[in-house]
């Protein structure tokens, strides 16, 4: 792995190929099976063929029986969005659903249902066939003209994936998506670095400052050397700039951004040289509105700047319509994203997708596709009624089967309210009461719990400074040797151990209800003894009314301990364990 949540995996499987000619046309058409320990998957695959020049495919016809009881999570299935919150029911309320979609069978097998490999076809949602029959049809995100798929042989369509697991921490360590996508067509790996990063962004979401031109513009040279310097003095890799450029007056417009010219106040280039002498690196940000033709004519050359630059990795974002009546998860504009990832490629720049097309594990054939959005992220909290605990707590078993998530954890001013002056509302969906609904130590966890190889620490230098929380986010790895999800149940609590090099990170999170957990660290080397630091709860922690009250403590552990912890409603826990 070039980065991941372990460095290696394995990749065994039986496969079986059917080759199959319609009688009365001719044409050939082939499906792939694959059978793995944690699952199955097949796909369909055309051969070249004297056949018709254009093939158009106007539904999908893929259908799936589910048979017995089943609990599931689920978001419904929208055609340009996935920043939903999960509905967690019986199946006979499920009628539309966005893949993954995840399962529970009554005998406690758990099942997540998605597509490896999505390239040049459209995205899968599932549509339940009749009411309450608990056959689920693959539904294709349509084209403008109801079509879904033109393509032309030969051409296969994405995996259909089902991962299989005993109980839903299984799930979680399932890598399964991996090994469905081709192996890495990036020669040299060496510019592609895994980073946690702090950035211009949260102080834009609640209303501190902004993004366009105004008397408060967030993305200035001296607020940016704030945050680089912050970043060179507490083991932070990177830093993120939203608003530098261009064109956020124009919002909503036609060509409203330039991705190459830097507003007057952010001196780009002084930037690009100061955070190289400090050791840090710029994350560059392409907001494109959903106008993907004015992105891509300028693509090249805003790659091209920010190479030039020493810039190696970028934020993007589709915040708006896509060009066209298009829907945002159809085969136009996987072809968009798919570009813009081998555009990267080729510039040696790694991505962070906001607003993307769901994941399909193309980050094992482009490892510079590194973390996207498309779930309801920290934003949310920020300027809505927000995200409860619970939401965190399903996100690994369905969003995050997919890939690594960009949900910009690690809030540690939790109540918000204090910024809510008028001007602060610019978002309508703002009632004034705004909160992230966890406790300091929760947000800590999730740095964690939630892999990305570019984690943000969200929030703003001056909420960190000074404090010891903090201690615990430094230097925080953004690869893993090795990573076991150890227990959870999918919307109530999870405990997940990584480790990096000797040093094993321990995190745990819980939904509203507050739980005693015990962590069996069997994981540890026989015969050491390991120093455990551990931020955790106190006693009268609360996500509501005491979000912000944590401990430290240091204790030593070994191979097989018990070490039993009491997490807060919306809490959280994040252990250290390094020999001694
Ligand atoms: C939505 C993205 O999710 C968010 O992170 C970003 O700040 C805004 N769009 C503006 O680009
Ligand atoms: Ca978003």
């Amino acid at each position: 792995m070039v980065w991941g949540p372990q460095n290696s995996v394995q990749n065994k499987y039986s496969e079986c190929i059917l080759e199959m000619k319609d009688q009365n046309s001719g044409l050939l058409l082939n499906v792939f099976l694959r059978c793995y320990d944690d699952g199955f998957a097949f796909r369909y695959y055309m051969p070249d063929q004297n056949g018709p020049e254009e093939i158009i495919i106007e539904s999908e016809e893929s259908r799936f029986t589910l048979c017995g009881e089943y609990e599931s999570w689920w978001i419904w299935a929208d055609y340009n969005t996935y920043e939903k919150t999960y509905i967690h029911s019986g199946l006979d309320s499920t009628h539309h659903v966005a893949a993954p979609f995840t399962l529970r069978k009554e005998n406690g097998t758990h099942i997540c249902i998605h597509e490896a490999a999505l390239v040049d076809y459209s995205s899968m949602t599932l549509l339940q066939a009749e009411e309450n029959d608990h056959r689920f049809k693959v539904n294709l995100v349509p084209a403008a003209d109801g079509m879904k798929v033109r393509t032309q042989t030969p051409f296969e369509s994405p995996w259909r994936v089902f991962f299989l697991s005993d109980n839903a921490a299984d799930l979680a360590n399932s890598m399964l998506l991996y090994n469905l996508n081709e192996p890495c067509k990036i020669e040299n790996t060496d510019w592609i670095k895994p980073v946690n990063y702090i950035g211009i962004w949260w102080e834009m979401h609640l209303g501190i400052s902004d993004w366009a031109m105004t008397d408060r513009h967030g993305a200035n040279t001296e607020n940016m050397k704030r945050y680089i310097d912050f970043a060179a003095a507490h083991g932070i890799d990177a830093v993120l700039a939203e608003g530098w450029n261009k064109g956020w007056e124009n919002w909503g417009e036609k060509d409203a951004f330039s991705f190459t010219e830097a507003y007057p106040d952010f001196k780009l280039k002084e930037l690009a040289e100061y955070a190289n002498e400090k050791g840090v690196y710029i994350i560059g940000h392409h907001e494109t509105g959903g106008d993907i033709e004015s992105y891509e004519r300028q693509i090249d050359s805003a790659f091209a700047l920010y190479q030039s630059l020493g810039i190696h990795h970028v934020k993007t974002g589709y915040a708006g319509p896509s060009p066209k009546g298009e829907h945002k998860h159809g085969q136009y504009m996987v072809n968009h994203y798919n570009l813009v990832m081998e555009k990267a490629a080729e510039y040696e720049i790694s991505l962070d997708v906001h607003e993307p097309v769901m994941f399909s594990g193309l980050c094992r054939t482009y490892p510079n596709l590194m973390c996207g959005e498309g779930v309801r992220g920290m934003e949310w909290n920020a300027w809505s009624e927000g995200n409860m605990p619970s939401h965190t707590c399903i996100m690994p078993f369905t969003r995050g089967m997919a890939g690594p998530i960009d949900y910009t954890p690690g809030i540690f001013d939790i109540d918000l309210s204090y910024h809510k002056d008028e001007r602060a509302k610019w978002n309508s969906l703002d009632q004034g009461n705004t909160a992230v609904h966890a406790t300091l130590a929760n947000q800590v966890a999730l740095m964690v719990v939630l892999y990305s190889p570019m984690q943000m620490a969200a929030d703003l230098p001056e909420n960190y400074e000074g404090h010891k929380a903090f201690s615990f986010i430094e230097n925080l790895p953004t690869t893993w040797d090795e990573s076991i999800y150890l227990d959870a149940e999918i919307g109530e609590y999870i405990i997940v151990a990584r480790r990096s090099g000797a040093t094993w990170y321990v995190a745990a999170i819980t939904n509203e209800k507050k739980r005693w957990i015990s962590i069996q660290t069997d994981f540890l080397e026989e015969g050491k003894t390991y120093n455990c630091r551990m931020l955790m709860d106190k006693p009268l922690s609360h996500y509501e009314d005491n979000p912000e009250e944590y401990m430290i403590l240091d204790m030593d552990a070994e191979k097989g301990d018990n070490v039993e912890l009491k997490l807060a409603p919306g809490g959280g826990a994040l252990l250290i364990l390094e020999e001694k």
